[in-house]
């Protein structure tokens, strides 16, 4: 990692300030990652579907948490107790963005994300939101198809946002119809990481492959202010996840 860690640096200029942010605490993970789903039957169910709403932040951030805990049995030749894991930098990133007030209504025309009671919800008036969206609901309906939760997309339901539906999508096939680059990407990392000749170089070149491409359509469609940035600050995440372990 010490060579990636060097170009990393030099690509990610002055966005330290954000990972400072987050790695200045003391708990390694996430906010409320422990009152987030670990296992889809923390899920609400109905009718034998898993209903997700990643329009609140544990139901987001519990696509994570699952991805990791799924993953984990891949990475242990790494390194121990999942520490080596590359889908880290994305829950993390989320979290930073949570704590951070990124989630939340910028237009102040309802109390998403800005309100104690309201904490909890994700705006889609939130550009940070909308461009997630693609970083979390995409390889998570992908890592379902590629066998990895070991349940049929079908038990599946995304709920959509209150407003703007047209912006998502919100199962497999819908997903391969409005943006099949991204899922075809996200399914070739999962497909790879399950090869018994799978290795960490290999890992992270698909998933850089596959995180780029998630930023594709949403920066293209929702306006593309700061996806260098998004890149960057990726980086630093994932740099930052290596340099604290090795
Ligand atoms: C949330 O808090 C706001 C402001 O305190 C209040 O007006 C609103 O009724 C509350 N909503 C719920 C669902 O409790
Ligand atoms: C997938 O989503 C689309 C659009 O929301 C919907 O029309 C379709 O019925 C869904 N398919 C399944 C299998 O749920
Ligand atoms: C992968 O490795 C496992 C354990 O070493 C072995 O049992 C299995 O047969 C291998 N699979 C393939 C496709 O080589």
């Amino acid at each position: 990692m010490a060579v990636l860690a060097s170009w990393v640096w030099v690509l990610a200029g002055c966005f330290c300030a954000a990972v400072a942010e987050v790695s200045d605490s003391s708990d390694p993970y996430p906010p409320l990652w422990e009152d987030s789903p670990e296992q889809l039957s923390d899920y609400m169910m109905e009718d034998g579907n898993y209903i997700i709403n990643p329009w609140v932040y544990t139901d987001r951030m519990g696509m994570y948490r699952i991805l990791l805990e799924e993953t984990a049995m891949y990475f242990a030749k790494y390194g121990p107790e999942n520490e080596q894991n590359l889908l880290w930098g994305l829950p993390l990133q989320f979290g930073w963005q949570y704590q951070s007030g990124r989630l939340a209504d910028p237009t102040g025309m309802t109390d998403c994300g800005n309100e104690l009671n309201e904490s909890l919800c994700v705006s889609v008036d939130s550009w940070w939101a909308d461009i997630n969206y693609y970083l979390s609901v995409i390889p998570f309906l992908a890592a379902v198809d590629s066998g990895i939760t070991g349940i049929s997309p079908n038990q599946i339901t995304i709920l959509p946002p209150p407003k703007d539906q047209m912006r998502f999508c919100y199962n497999v096939s819908d997903c391969q119809s409005a943006v099949p680059g991204t899922m075809n990407r996200w399914r070739d990392f999962f497909q790879y990481m399950q090869l018994n000749s799978s290795d960490f170089d290999g890992l992270l070149n698909y998933l850089w492959e596959a995180h780029a491409s998630s930023l594709d359509y949403p920066t293209s469609a929702f306006g593309d202010r700061t996806k260098s940035w998004y890149h960057s600050n990726f980086l630093v995440i994932l740099t930052e996840i290596q340099d604290h372990y090795l």
